[in-house]
């Protein structure tokens, strides 16, 4: 088959005519999926993209009016404060209750940190069980649709290479106790890679090299898929925002979701504080009256480390990814599937072939992905508001294998979690001389949502943990 000439065009027009050298050796059925393929790329922006994140590299830009962001603390200071935050959380569940809520998981990255083969959302974290991330998530969206009496849609954006065998794994396992219906898979797009000479990079004669959007690709994502669409027949308008590798994270907060629909915002963010000046964490920043989000890697050191007068870090907020989006604001951002978000360059050791259609793999960096971030949204809302948690209820990132914001942190994390909870509750706890748990405990998410649910369990039934155990508890 002969390609378009107005898809040649383009091509030949953006000084990207390689693409096309191999078009006469493929079959037709490869000519027809890279036709398509060549169809989704936008070669009209390409060489302005090019010019701005390739030949050049672009600094992100440390506005002089930078500043820390102001957020609500993590406990109320006054009384006004203490009725505020009865006031949200009362919101919260009667939004909870009147299905104005869905849950939103961004699993479609590749988890190359982990070293694990497979979608990182069927890693499993569970300290005793293995229970696997994405079974946390999904017992914690069951139990909360039950306690609320609403079940909550839950929406999971992968990407083309873990798709297939994320969905075959909610399947093998029954969708967790989940409906079926309740869960609704889409597909983020993609990027071309770019050699460092400006030109694509092939992956095959009748293949561009493409990698995952980066997790900004969501917002278009939810449009394309008809999942805003969803949202709006189902009538929900608050969309609760977390990434797959926090089995910790509370999936629909009804203090964070009634504080963001009493300040009306457009996106709201869940703040920690950092453990320290360089912790690998997003933060909260403000310029010209706007939130934004400005990277570990990106904030200059004499920022990360100024201090206040009382030796607290200035920059103190540490981003754990966990947002609330209003739905009419992702439909605003998308209209005419127009959306803009700076790009991110990351430089990268691409696989590709070469003139003589050769397979190569670079030893070195050999050219640029590029990838959108989802918080580069918030300064493009009009209102935001930003709530400080503690750390040990909401956030164990799963990384990397061992050391910190690991498999091991993440499982000690949910022990201390869940052993906090019973103790609350009145349960005795063994723990050692430094304060730690002396057991393994994985509650099941299906049983305690929170810790109303823990003393709820261990009135209905004696629950003993002995030194050195494992203890599972299951509903
Ligand atoms: C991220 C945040 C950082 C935050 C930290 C908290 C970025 C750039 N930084 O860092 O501000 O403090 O988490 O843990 O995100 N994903 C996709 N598609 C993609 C790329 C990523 O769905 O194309 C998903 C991943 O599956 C994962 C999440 O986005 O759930 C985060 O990606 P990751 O690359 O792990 O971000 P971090 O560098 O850890």
């Amino acid at each position: 088959m002969n390609i378009s000439a107005e898809l040649q065009k383009k091509i030949n027009a953006s000084g990207q005519g390689h693409l096309l050298k191999y078009w006469d050796t493929l079959t037709e059925t490869e000519q027809k999926e890279f036709a398509a393929q060549l169809e989704a790329v936008d070669f009209t922006v390409l060489p302005g993209l090019i010019s701005e994140y390739v030949l050049n590299r672009p600094k992100t830009e440390i506005p002089a009016d930078l500043g820390p962001a102001p957020f609500f603390p993590a406990i109320p200071r006054n009384d006004g404060e203490k009725q505020l935050y009865a006031q949200a959380e009362a919101r919260g569940k009667s939004l909870l209750e009147a299905g104005r809520v869905c849950c939103l998981t961004v699993a479609g990255g590749q988890g190359t940190r982990l070293g694990f083969d497979g979608p990182k959302g069927t890693y499993p974290i569970g300290p005793v069980t293995g229970r696997s991330l994405f079974a946390y998530f999904a017992q914690n969206i069951k139990r909360c649709g039950e306690k609320y009496g609403k079940k909550l849609t839950w929406y999971i954006m992968t990407s083309k290479l873990n798709n297939q065998a994320t969905v075959a794994f909610f399947r093998d396992n029954a969708f967790f106790g989940l409906d079926e219906e309740q869960v609704f898979f889409f597909i983020q797009g993609t990027m071309p890679a770019i050699g460092y000479d400006g030109k694509l990079l092939m992956a095959a004669p009748g293949s561009l090299s493409l990698s995952p959007d980066g997790h900004g690709g969501t917002l278009l994502a939810l449009r394309k898929s008809g999942a805003l669409d969803r949202m709006r027949q189902e009538g929900t308008d608050i969309i609760s925002y977390f990434q797959v590798d926090n089995p910790l994270v509370h999936v629909a907060d009804p203090l964070f979701i009634g504080m963001h629909d009493l300040e009306k915002a457009d996106m709201s963010a869940v703040m920690l504080a950092k453990t320290g000046p360089f912790e690998k964490l997003g933060n909260f920043c403000v310029s010209n009256n706007r939130l934004q989000i400005i990277e570990y890697s990106d904030l200059p050191e004499e920022l990360a480390t100024k201090r206040n007068s009382d030796g607290t870090l200035a920059f103190l907020a540490g981003s754990p990814a966990i947002h609330l989006i209003k739905r009419e604001f992702v439909e605003a951002l998308t209209a005419r599937s127009n959306l803009k978000l700076p790009w991110h360059r990351a430089d990268k050791k691409i696989p590709f072939i070469n003139e003589k259609g050769e397979q190569c793999s670079p030893a070195e960096p050999n050219g640029v992905k590029l990838e959108s971030f989802i918080f580069d949204a918030l300064p493009l809302a009009e209102k935001t508001m930003v709530m400080e948690f503690d750390r040990k209820e909401v956030f164990a990132p799963t990384k990397n294998p061992t050391g910190v914001d690991s498999v091991e942190s993440c499982r000690q994390m949910l022990v201390e979690r869940d052993a906090a909870r019973l103790e609350k509750a009145g349960v005795k706890i063994p723990r050692n001389a430094d304060g730690t748990v002396n057991a393994l405990i994985e509650i099941s998410p299906l049983a305690v949502l929170d810790e109303e649910d823990a003393c709820a369990l261990a009135a209905q039934k004696e629950i003993t943990v002995a030194p050195g155990s494992q203890t599972v508890l299951e509903q």
